[in-house]
C-alpha cells in the first residue's frame, strides 16, 4: 500500500512537472506579442514541438521584461564627447562606473574631435572590460546594452554605438539607444544611499558643456524643454572665462576651486536681459574679456593677484542668472521640485545654492551624487534600465545623431 501510495505521488509530481514544462511555454507563446507577430508564419506542429517552445521561452525571457522576473543587468556605454565611459547596473543599482578621461585635449584648450574619436577607439575595450570586472559580471549575464545615441560629436558617438551594436549582436541581447541629456536628468533615479529620487512632474536644470535647459519632466519618457540658452551653454561660459584667465581646459572645475577663496561681490558683472525662461551667456563672456583686458593693460599681474575674487564674482553672476530663471519657472509651472544635472552641477557654489533653496524658497531640490554630474555611463545605464522595462529597444539600424530631438 505504502509503495503504491509513494508511486502515485511521484507520478503526480511527474505529471505536474510535465504540465509546468509544457503548458507554461504554451501559455507564454499564446499570450505573448511574439506569437501575434509570428503567429501566421508558424505551423501548429511547430507550436507543439517542445524544443521550439523552449527556444521561444528563452527568446522571450531575454526580450520581454514583463516576463522577466530575474534581475536586469545593463552594460552602458557613453562616448559622446571626450570621456570614454562604461558602467554595469543591476536594476537601478550601479555595480561599476568607469571613466577614462582624455587628457590629450588639455594642450589644445578644448576638445579636438578627431583626437577624441581616436582615443575612444583605444579606450573602449579596456574600459568595458574593467567595468565588467569591477561589477563581477560576465558578458553572458548581461540583459541588454545601452549606449549614447546623441547629442555629441559624431566621431565619438560612432565609436560607442558601433561597439554597442556589435556586442549586443554577438551576445544576442537587446540594444538600447539613449539620449545623453535625458540621462543627465534621469541619473537622479539611480539607487544611492542618502539620495532621494524626485517624483513626477519635476523641473530639471541641465547645465553642461553643450547645453543649458530647464525641462519639465512629466515621466521617464515625457519631457518638455521650457527654457534654454540662445547662444553659449553655461559650461562654455565657465570654460571660456577660464581660457581668458589663462587656465587650462576644462576650466570650470578650476574656477570653482579658486572661487572658494574669493569675494563674490568684488567685481559686479551685469546679468543679461533675456525674455522668458531662456538664457544667454555670450554677453557675459564678452564682458569678462573686456574687463580682464582693461585691467591687465593697467596691471599685467592683475589676473594672478585677483584670480580668487574674479572667479568668485563670475561664478556668483552665473548662479544668479540660473536662480532667477528657476524662480520664474517655479512661478510659471507651480512645480517646486527641482533637480540639477550635467557637468556644471558638479560646481560647489551651484550645489550649495540649490541645497539652500530648500529652506530659502521652500523648494525640494535634488543635487546628484558628484560622480553622476560630469559625463558618465551610469546615467546611460539607468535610462537603459527604464527603457528595458518598457521594452523600448533599438534595432541594428539605429543611427548616431550629433543633434537629436528631445
Ligand atoms: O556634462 P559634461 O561632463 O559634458 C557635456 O555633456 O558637455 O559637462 C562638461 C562641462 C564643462 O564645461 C566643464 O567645465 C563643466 O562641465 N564643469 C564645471 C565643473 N565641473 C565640470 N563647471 C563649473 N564647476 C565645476 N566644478
Ligand atoms: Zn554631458
Amino acid at each position: 500500500m505504502l509503495t503504491s501510495k509513494k508511486s502515485n505521488s511521484s507520478a503526480t509530481i511527474v505529471r505536474i512537472s510535465i504540465f509546468r514544462n509544457f503548458l507554461k511555454p504554451l501559455f507564454v507563446l499564446i499570450f505573448s506579442n511574439y506569437y501575434f507577430d509570428l503567429g501566421k508564419k508558424i505551423t501548429f506542429v511547430k507550436i507543439l514541438t517542445f524544443d521550439f517552445l523552449r527556444s521561444i521561452v528563452k527568446y522571450k525571457s531575454k526580450f520581454a521584461p514583463f516576463m522577466h522576473t530575474e534581475e536586469v543587468f545593463i552594460l552602458a556605454i557613453e562616448s559622446s564627447c571626450d570621456d570614454t565611459a562604461a558602467a554595469v547596473l543591476k536594476d537601478n543599482i550601479v555595480l561599476s562606473n568607469v571613466v577614462a578621461r582624455q587628457s590629450i585635449h588639455e594642450q589644445y584648450g578644448g576638445v579636438v574631435p578627431e583626437l577624441a574619436s581616436r582615443a575612444h577607439q583605444q579606450n573602449i575595450v579596456p574600459v568595458v572590460e574593467v567595468a565588467l570586472k569591477k561589477a563581477t559580471i560576465s558578458k553572458n549575464q548581461l540583459s541588454a546594452i545601452a549606449f549614447t545615441q546623441g547629442p555629441g560629436l559624431m566621431g565619438s558617438l560612432l565609436v560607442g554605438s558601433s561597439f554597442a551594436k556589435s556586442l549586443a549582436m554577438a551576445l544576442e541581447i537587446p540594444l538600447i539607444a539613449v539620449n545623453h541629456m535625458h540621462a543627465h536628468i534621469l541619473a537622479h533615479f539611480i539607487d544611492e544611499e542618502g539620495f532621494d529620487k524626485p517624483t513626477f512632474p519635476f523641473l530639471a536644470l541641465t547645465i553642461s558643456g553643450g547645453h543649458t535647459q530647464i525641462v519639465k519632466v512629466n515621466s521617464y519618457f515625457d519631457m518638455e524643454i521650457i527654457g534654454e540658452t540662445t547662444d553659449d551653454a553655461v559650461g562654455e561660459a565657465f570654460d571660456k572665462t577660464a581660457k581668458i584667465l589663462g587656465f587650462p581646459y576644462p576650466g570650470g572645475p578650476l574656477i570653482d576651486q579658486y572661487a572658494k577663496e574669493g569675494n563674490s561681490k568684488k567685481y559686479p558683472f551685469t546679468k543679461p536681459k533675456v525674455p522668458g525662461l531662456n538664457f544667454s551667456f555670450s554677453g557675459l563672456k564678452t564682458q569678462i574679456l573686456y574687463f580682464v583686458q582693461k585691467n591687465v593693460s593697467e596691471n599685467p599681474n592683475f589676473v594672478e593677484e585677483n584670480k580668487a575674487d574674479i572667479c568668485a564674482s563670475v561664478q556668483h553672476t552665473i548662479i544668479e542668472i540660473l536662480m532667477d530663471k528657476l524662480k520664474m519657472a517655479v512661478a510659471e509651472t507651480g512645480i517646486n521640485q527641482i533637480a540639477i544635472g550635467g557637468g556644471v552641477s558638479a560646481n560647489s557654489g551651484i550645489r550649495q545654492t540649490l541645497k539652500d533653496a530648500q529652506t530659502k524658497y521652500g523648494w525640494k531640490t535634488f543635487v546628484p551624487k558628484f560622480e553622476y554630474t560630469t559625463d558618465n555611463a551610469a546615467m546611460i545605464g539607468i535610462v537603459g534600465y527604464q527603457k528595458y522595462l518598457h521594452e523600448k529597444f533599438a534595432d541594428a539600424n539605429v543611427v548616431s545623431k550629433a543633434r537629436i530631438e528631445f
